[in-house]
C-alpha cells in the first residue's frame, strides 16, 4: 500500500508524535505554540498584584502544576530519550520557579521540543516562534535539547519578526515583535537565503552609487535577508485573514519554508492552528504534516486548503487525516475524552462535521443556554436566518432535550433547531419533535422541520449533512492560488486510514 505524501493529525502532538512520527524523518519544523503572554513574568513566579490577577488568570487557565505536569516532569527525569543537560536544567527551574504555571508550561514544552529533536533528520531544521516574555526560558530549553549531551546541534540564530499593528504604550515600549529561535540538528543544515532576498531600501540603493550616480555594484535590488524580518502582520482588513485569532502571515512561513527545504522535503507543523505553515508548504511543492489539538483547526485547514488549492488536495489520494473519529466507536471516544483542553471536543467535530464546517461554535464556557453551535444563513432582501444547534453525548436521549431546544429557539426567534445525539435516539424523540411542525425557507420555498433530530451514525455512516441553503460562510474563504504547481508533486496513492 503506498502512503499519501500529506498527513494532517487530530490530537495532542505529543502522542501524536511519539505514535506516529518515525525517527529522523523531517527536513524542517516550525511551531508556534500558544502562549497567553500579555503579562510580565516576575509575576508569575512571584506573588501576583492585585491589578494583575485578571491577565494572571488567563495564563493559570491555560497552564497549571497538576497531575499531568507532575507525570511530565516524573518523565524527564527518568531521562528515557533526554540529553543529561536537559535533566540537569529542568531541576535547576524546578527550583528556581517552583511547581507552578511556568515550570508547568516548560515542561510541556520540553517534552514535545524534544520529540521534534528525535524525528528531525540529522540535516533538520527546526523554528520556534514565541512570544518574548518566553523565549529566554525556551532558549534554554533549545539548547539543553540540540546542544546538550554531545548532540551536536546548533543554535543558528535569533529571529526578530517586526510588526506594526497592535497599540502603543505609555508604561512600556510599544510591543512590536515576536522571537523566533532557529536550531540546526547538526551543523550540516540546508540554508538557502538567495531564494528569500529582500528588497534594499531607497537609501542603500543610494549608498551603492558613487558621487556621479552610477552604481558601483551590480544593479541588483535585492540584498540577503537579515534576522529582522519586516513582515506585515494580519490586520483585521487583511485578504488573508481568516478570522483564527493566531493567524500568521503566509509570507513569514514562504520565507522560512523556501530558506530551510527543497522541493519534495517534509516540513511539520505541531502546533498548526489554521494552517499557515501547511499552506506554504502545499504552495512550495514541499510534503507536509500538521497537528493540532482542536477540531476547529483541523475544519478550518481542509477548507482552507480546498478553497485555495481546490477541493483535490484534500481528498483521500494526497492526504492522509488522521484523529477524526471514523465510525460510532471513535465518536464515543472522543465524547468520553476527559482532558480539559479537550473541553467541547466531542461538540466541536460533531457540529463541525454535520454543518460541512459552515457553523460557529459557541465558545462561551459555562451555561451556553442550550446553544453548542449555530448556523447563519441568507434569506433574501438582506435578512437572515439560523439555526440552533445542541449536541447530546448521553446514553439515553429523552424528549425534553427536544422540548429545552424548542424553547431555546423560540427564546432565541431562530428558525429551526437541530439535536445532535451521540446515541440514537427513541421514536418518541423524534415524534416529540415532529410536533413541532414545519417551517418554510423564504430563499427556496423548501419546507424543513423546527426541530431536527440526528444522530452520529446518520453523520458518519450515511453522510447526513446540513442542507446547504441552511449554512451561510462562517470563516472567510481563502484566496484562491492560481500560481502553485501544486498536485504535479502527487503520486496516486492509496487511501490510508487511521484513527
Ligand atoms: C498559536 S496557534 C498556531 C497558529 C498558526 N501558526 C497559524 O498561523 O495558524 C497554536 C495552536 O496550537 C494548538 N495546540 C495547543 N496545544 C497543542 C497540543 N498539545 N497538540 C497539538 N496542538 C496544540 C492550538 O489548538 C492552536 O491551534
Amino acid at each position: 500500500m503506498t502512503k499519501s505524501k500529506n498527513k494532517l493529525f487530530y490530537g495532542d502532538n505529543l502522542e501524536v508524535l511519539k505514535r506516529h512520527i518515525k525517527d529522523e524523518t523531517v527536513d524542517l519544523c516550525y511551531i508556534d505554540p500558544p502562549f497567553n503572554s500579555k503579562r510580565n513574568y516576575n509575576q508569575i513566579y512571584n506573588a501576583i498584584g492585585e491589578e494583575d490577577k485578571a491577565q494572571a488568570q488567563a495564563f493559570v487557565d491555560t497552564w497549571e502544576w497538576n497531575h499531568q505536569a507532575e507525570i511530565d516532569l516524573r518523565s524527564i527525569y527518568e531521562g528515557q530519550g533526554f540529553a543529561q543537560q536537559t535533566i540537569y536544567l529542568i531541576q535547576g527551574l524546578e527550583k528556581v520557579l517552583r511547581k507552578g504555571a511556568l515550570l508547568s508550561y516548560l515542561v510541556s514544552m520540553t517534552l514535545r521540543i524534544n520529540e521534534i529533536w528525535r524525528v528531525l533528520k540529522p540535516t533538520g531544521s527546526f523554528y520556534l516562534h514565541c512570544d518574548p516574555t518566553a523565549s529566554h526560558y525556551l532558549k534554554l530549553v533549545c539548547d539543553s535539547i540540540f546542544c546538550g549531551g554531545g548532540r551536536g546541534g546548533e543554535y543558528i540564530n535569533e529571529l526578530i519578526w517586526h510588526y506594526q499593528t497592535g497599540g502603543a504604550s505609555k508604561r512600556w515600549y510599544s510591543k512590536k515583535h515576536d522571537t523566533i529561535l532557529f536550531y540546526g540538528k547538526s551543523k550540516d543544515y540546508p540554508f538557502y537565503p538567495e531564494r528569500v532576498k529582500i528588497e534594499r531600501t531607497e537609501k542603500s540603493i543610494k549608498r551603492a552609487q558613487n558621487p556621479h550616480g552610477a552604481r558601483i555594484a551590480s544593479d541588483n535590488q535585492e540584498k540577503l535577508p537579515h534576522s529582522v524580518f519586516e513582515i506585515q502582520a494580519l490586520n483585521p482588513m487583511s485578504s488573508e485573514r481568516l478570522g483564527y485569532p493566531t493567524q500568521k502571515p503566509l509570507a513569514l512561513l514562504e520565507r522560512i519554508v523556501q530558506a530551510s527545504s527543497n522541493e519534495g522535503d517534509v516540513v511539520l507543523d505541531a502546533y498548526c492552528g489554521c494552517g499557515t505553515t501547511v499552506t506554504a508548504s502545499q504552495k512550495l511543492n514541499r510534503q507536509w504534516i500538521g497537528i493540532d489539538i482542536t477540531y476547529q483547526s483541523v475544519s478550518l485547514i481542509l477548507k482552507r486548503l480546498a478553497d485555495t488549492y481546490g477541493e483535490e488536495v484534500i481528498n483521500t489520494e494526497h492526504l492522509t487525516l488522521s484523529g477524526v473519529p471514523k465510525d460510532l466507536a471513535g465518536a464515543k471516544a472522543l465524547a468520553k475524552k476527559a482532558d480539559d483542553r479537550l473541553r467541547k471536543e466531542f461538540e466541536k467535530w460533531l457540529i463541525l462535521t454535520y454543518s460541512n464546517n459552515r457553523a460557529i461554535i459557541n465558545e462561551k464556557k459555562g451555561g451556553d443556554g442550550g446553544i453548542d453551535g449555530i448556523s447563519r444563513f441568507p434569506k433574501g432582501q438582506g435578512e437572515h436566518g439560523s439555526v440552533i444547534f445542541s449536541v447530546k453525548s448521553d446514553k439515553i436521549v429523552n424528549p425534553s432535550y427536544v422540548r429545552d431546544l424548542a424553547g431555546t429557539v423560540l427564546k432565541e426567534n431562530a428558525d429551526m433547531g437541530i439535536l445532535l445525539c451521540l446515541n440514537e435516539p427513541s421514536k418518541g424523540v423524534k415524534q416529540t419533535a415532529s410536533e413541532y411542525g414545519m417551517w418554510t425557507h423564504t430563499w427556496n420555498n423548501q419546507d424543513y422541520p423546527k426541530i431536527l433530530v440526528v444522530s452520529v451514525e446518520e453523520v458518519i455512516q450515511h453522510d447526513l449533512r446540513l442542507d446547504k441553503s441552511l449554512a451561510g460562510v462562517v470563516l472567510k474563504q481563502a484566496v484562491k492560488d492560481d500560481t502553485s504547481k501544486q498536485v504535479s508533486l502527487f503520486d496516486a496513492a492509496e487511501l490510508e486510514v487511521e484513527s
